[in-house]
């Protein structure tokens, strides 16, 4: 019996593209956020996770900084929940949410999610498997792992074709810190 006997209708999808890129200071983290920030417009929607002191907060101060914006005027989240920054310098508006405190996926629905994820601006999302299904399908996931004390592994997977060009853009960047020659 083949495969296709087995599983009637089962399709095999290709991996999402994803590319892994290392960090070695809070600077270059913070430079991969801006070269990223530097290419969102609103309705992207990024997930981050992480462990605690990863380096989410730290990208997306970079991504505000990419946007235009202040990067000193982004603050965790973490009690408020959610932050919207409408800095008049910035690109679009940011919507920066963390999800570390809420015990269910539906209290997304309290936090003004619709708004944040619905096009009106560019919506960064720390721990975002917190959401669960409400997160959109199409999304750019970015994994921070620490591999030292500052040394971050960064991987980008892109969901959707408007993530994978962005993806395409970011491996492109000149600009990012670590793709700099050492002095
Ligand atoms: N390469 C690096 N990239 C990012 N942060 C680094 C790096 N090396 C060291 N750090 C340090 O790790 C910490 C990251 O803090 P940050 O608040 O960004 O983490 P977080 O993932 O948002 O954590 P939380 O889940 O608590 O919100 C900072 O103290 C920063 O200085
Ligand atoms: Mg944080």
């Amino acid at each position: 019996m083949s495969g296709q006997d087995l599983h009637p209708g089962a399709v095999l999808s290709p991996a999402p593209p994803s590319a892994t890129f290392l960090s070695e200071s809070p600077e270059a983290t913070a430079a991969l956020g801006a070269a990223l920030g530097e290419r969102l417009a609103a309705g992207d929607v990024v997930a981050l996770e992480g462990g605690l002191g990863a380096g989410k907060t730290i990208f997306v101060k970079g991504v505000a900084a990419g946007l235009g914006m202040d990067p000193d005027a982004v603050t965790s989240p973490t009690f408020a929940l959610v932050h919207e920054y409408g800095d008049p310098k910035g690109r679009c508006r940011l919507f920066h949410l963390d999800l570390y405190r809420i015990d269910h996926p539906d209290a997304v629905q309290g936090l003004g999610w619709d708004e944040a994820v619905g096009g009106r601006g560019v919506a960064l999302v720390e721990w975002a498997d917190r959401a669960g299904g409400w997160l959109p399908r199409e999304r750019l996931d970015i994994r921070l792992a620490v591999a030292g004390e500052t040394v971050r592994r960064i991987l980008v997977t892109a969901r959707g074709g408007r993530p994978r060009d962005l993806l395409g853009a970011l491996l492109e960047a000149p600009e990012w810190g670590s793709r700099k020659p050492p002095d």
